[in-house]
């Protein structure tokens, strides 16, 4: 019996096991993590080095960099996610990865640690796509979450609607159709001088300020629940250019606020027309933006205006962990889907219906 024979063995077996085991490793953009996650809901431990401090000079990820840190924490930050699991690799029942999308570089050396530890061990290898990770996030925070739900997944790279219509089964309701929050956020931070990644700082610096102080247009998109960021990101930064060149004094707090009220603002309405027009009864929210406070804050007043059941991940595990792989992973796991030793990073890889 050959590795990926074996590897289906024991994955039907495990269908029948106590408890299921997975140690995950995520490497896609600039947090180097693993994680041991039990039966896709309970956090063993959860390792994660930021590279923020690395990339932050530079004002955004550099590639390379990224690559190169990866490669010196990868093994570190599978040693630390054992250890305060109270583990040893041979414990683990399967070894799962980010395979996509991302940084083609980056998701190559995660790729590559759990490949070597899968061939190593004789354990099976479960790919997991970024995204949905994100989404599971919220899996490891609210034990009575199932599908079917939507999620609004906001993050650096990304700004979907899904219907997650069961595990691993998901269908795109609306998407962006230019940048994604997360990155308006980050550019939107950089004109007044906020350092990388602008997000959480904008968001603390908006506490402070007046939300009607700038008018920022409302941006048309073509789908009807779809989102549009790079306007209304060119619309703040050329506002902020033309006042400074008059000489005008903004207050950055005034424009911090104003710039997270347009974006936050836009991002419920979509989400709740298409509540209110899909009739949906349970949504979620998932990636790095749903950190943002007034985020946050909208949703749930929204959601509760309408008596939908808002799920939201924990502080911790809205940014980029490996514990949300982990517990994708699990759900793949139980029904066979498992990769043989070819698995290559996919760095456009998509979420949709199989
Ligand atoms: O999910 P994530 O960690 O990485 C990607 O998969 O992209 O998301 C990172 C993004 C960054 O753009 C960061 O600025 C943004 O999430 N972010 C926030 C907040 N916390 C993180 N944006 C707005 N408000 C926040 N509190
Ligand atoms: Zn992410």
């Amino acid at each position: 019996m050959n590795y990926f024979e074996s590897c289906q063995r024991q994955a039907e077996a495990l269908q029948k096991k106590e408890h299921v085991r997975i140690l995950a490793i995520e490497s896609s953009c600039d947090e180097t993590a693993a994680a041991v996650i039990e039966d896709g809901r309970k956090i063993l431990s959860n390792a994660v080095f930021t590279q923020i401090d690395l990339h932050a000079l530079y004002g955004g990820v550099v590639p390379e960099i990224a690559s190169r840190a990866h490669v010196e924490k990868v093994d570190l930050m599978v040693d630390q996610a054992l250890k305060d699991a109270g583990m040893e690799l041979k414990d683990v029942d399967a070894i799962a990865v980010t395979y996509g999308p991302g940084l083609v570089g980056a998701l190559l050396i995660g790729v590559s640690c759990a490949k070597a530890l899968a061939f190593a061990t004789g354990k099976p290898l479960v790919p997991v796509n970024h995204i949905e990770g994100h989404i599971c996030a919220n899996f490891l925070t609210h034990a009575d979450l199932k599908p079917p739900f939507a999620c609004l997944v906001v993050s650096g790279g990304h700004s979907h609607l899904f219907s997650v219509e069961d595990y691993g089964v998901f269908r795109i309701i609306g998407q962006t159709q230019d940048d994604a929050a997360g990155e308006a956020f980050d550019k939107a931070a950089r004109v007044l001088n906020i350092p990388y990644p602008g997000g959480p700082l904008l968001d603390k610096l908006a506490e402070t300020g007046d939300a009607y102080a700038l008018k920022l247009p409302r941006p048309k998109t073509e789908g009807r629940y779809d989102y549009s960021f790079s306007g209304l990101k060119t619309a703040f930064i050329n506002a902020v250019h033309n006042a400074r060149q008059k000489g005008e004094a903004l207050n950055d707090a005034d424009l911090a606020a104003s710039f997270r009220a347009a974006v936050v603002s836009f991002l419920v309405d979509k989400a709740m027309l298409a509540a209110d027009e899909l009739n949906l009864k349970k949504m979620a929210l998932a990636g790095g933006v749903s950190a943002n406070s007034l985020l946050r804050r909208e949703m749930e007043a929204a959601c509760q205006k309408r008596s939908i059941q808002l799920y939201m991940p924990r502080l911790n595990l809205c940014g980029d962990n490996a514990a949300m792989i982990g517990s994708a992973a699990y759900y793949h796991l139980m029904r066979g889907e498992i990769a043989d030793l070819t698995l290559n990073a996919k760095p456009a890889l998509r979420l949709s219906k199989k």
